[in-house]
C-alpha cells in the first residue's frame, strides 16, 4: 500500500517526486527552479556540522531558503552527537519543512570522519544518533541512507525500521551501497521488500537512476514506491519534474521545452545563483547543467565549448544569445 507523506502540517500530494540533494548543484536557485517546474519538494545540500557550529560561512550559507522554495528539508552530516544536535537546533531556526540526515554519503573526506555512509557500519550509532536528533528538535526529522557499506552487509530492512523506532518521519533510500558509489544500477528490488515489511509504516522514497517518466512508473507501480526523489536526471533539466507528473497522470509525454524556455529557465537560473554566491562560483558551477539545458540541438558542441569556458558572466550571457541567433525557430524532436 502506497503510503501518504505527511511531514509535520505539510501534506504532499500522492508519489511525490522530489529533487535530491546535491553538492554544489541543490542550491536555492536551483530548487527555486525545480519547484516551479513541478518538484513536490527539494532537499539542500548536505551540510556539516561541524562547520555549522564553527559558524564557517560556506556551511552557514546554505541555510538559506527562499520563500517560494518550500516544502524544503535541510540536510546536515556529521559522525558526533553533540555537534549533530546543534547543527540541527541552527537549522531548525530556518524553518525548513524537515531536517534530514544524510547517512549516504560515500566520499572519503566524510566517511573518514565517521560521517554519511560510514554510519551504515555502526548501526548502533545512527540509532543512537538519529534518536538524539529527533529528541533535539520540534521539526520531524527524515534521512537518506544507502542499502549499506557492501553487498555483504546490507541490513537496510533492520535499518528502516530502528530508524522508524528512534522517530524519523520519512526515509529515502539510494539503491546502491557504498562500496558502488556510482557503479552498477541502483537495485530496486531492495523496494520491494521494504513494502512488504507489514511492521514498517513511515513512507519510503526510492532513489538511483530515475532519468525518464517510465522509470518513474516502475517505480510507483512495479515496486510500491512512496515518492521518489531525483538527482543527476533533474541537472540542467529541471523540466524532469513536470515531465514525471504528466505521464503519470495521464500516460502521455510531455513536448520537450522550446529553446526560447530553456534559454528562459538556464538565464533564470545563472542570474539568481550570481546573486545568491556570487559571478565566480556562480558561472563556474552552472557549467555542469548546460549540456542538459541544451540536449538535442544539432551540431552544439562549439558553442557548449563556449558556455563552459566563459569566465565571466557577460561572456556566458553572450552565448545565449549566440544560441538563440543561432537556432531560432529549431523544434526540438526528442522528447526528454
Ligand atoms: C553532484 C552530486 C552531489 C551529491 N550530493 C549529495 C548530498 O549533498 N547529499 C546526499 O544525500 N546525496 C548527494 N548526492 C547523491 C544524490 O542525492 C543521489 O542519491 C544519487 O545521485 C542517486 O540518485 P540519481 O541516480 O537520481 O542521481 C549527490 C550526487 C551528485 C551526483
Amino acid at each position: 500500500m502506497r503510503r501518504r507523506v505527511m511531514l509535520g502540517n505539510t501534506v504532499l500530494p500522492d508519489f511525490p517526486v522530489m529533487l535530491a540533494p546535491m553538492e554544489d548543484v541543490s542550491d536555492p536557485p536551483f530548487r527555486r527552479v525545480c519547484r516551479r517546474l513541478g518538484a513536490d519538494m527539494v532537499f539542500t545540500e548536505f551540510i556539516s556540522s561541524e562547520g555549522l557550529i564553527r559558524g564557517a560561512r560556506q556551511s552557514t550559507h546554505k541555510l538559506d531558503i527562499f520563500e517560494d522554495e518550500r516544502p524544503v528539508g535541510i540536510q546536515i552530516f556529521g559522525g558526533e552527537e553533540a555537534p549533530m544536535r546543534q547543527a540541527a537546533a541552527l537549522a531548525e531556526a530556518v524553518r525548513p519543512t524537515v531536517i534530514d540526515i544524510n547517512y549516504g554519503c560515500p566520499v572519503y573526506r566524510v566517511v573518514n570522519k565517521g560521517a554519511g555512509a560510514a554510519i551504515l557500519q555502526d548501526i548502533d550509532k545512527m540509532e543512537r544518533l538519529t534518536r538524539a536528533i529527533v529528541d533535539q528538535v520540534s521539526l520531524p526529522v527524515t534521512v537518506k541512507t544507502r542499502l549499506g557499506w557492501d553487498r555483504a552487509s546490507i541490513r537496510i530492512e533492520e535499518v528502516a525500521l530502528r530508524l522508524q523506532d528512534a522517530g524519523i518521519t520519512m526515509l529515502t533510500v539510494h539503491f546502491r551501497t557504498r562500496k558502488q558509489l556510482y557503479k552498477g544500477a541502483a537495485d530496486w528490488s531492495w523496494m520491494l521488500r521494504l513494502k512488504e515489511n507489514p511492521a514498517l509504516h513511515i513512507p519510503i522514497i526510492g532513489n538511483g537512476d530515475i532519468d525518464s517518466p517510465e522509470k518513474a512508473l516502475q517505480a510507483r507501480d512495479d515496486y510500491g514506491a512512496d515518492g521518489i526523489m531525483i538527482g543527476r536526471a533533474a541537472i540542467g533539466n529541471p523540466w524532469i519534474f513536470q515531465q514525471i507528473k504528466h505521464y503519470l497522470a495521464t500516460g502521455e509525454r510531455l513536448p520537450s521545452p522550446t529553446l526560447d524556455e530553456r534559454l528562459a529557465v538556464c538565464k533564470e537560473h545563472l542570474l539568481a545563483s550570481v546573486e545568491w554566491k556570487g559571478e565566480r562560483r556562480a558561472v563556474f558551477e552552472m557549467r555542469k547543467h548546460y549540456r542538459n539545458y541544451f540536449r538535442g540541438l544539432p551540431r552544439f558542441k562549439p558553442l557548449r565549448i563556449r558556455l563552459v569556458e566563459a569566465p565571466h558572466l557577460d561572456d556566458v550571457l553572450e552565448t545565449l544569445d549566440a544560441i538563440r541567433r543561432e537556432y531560432a525557430g529549431y523544434t526540438f524532436e526528442t522528447q526528454m
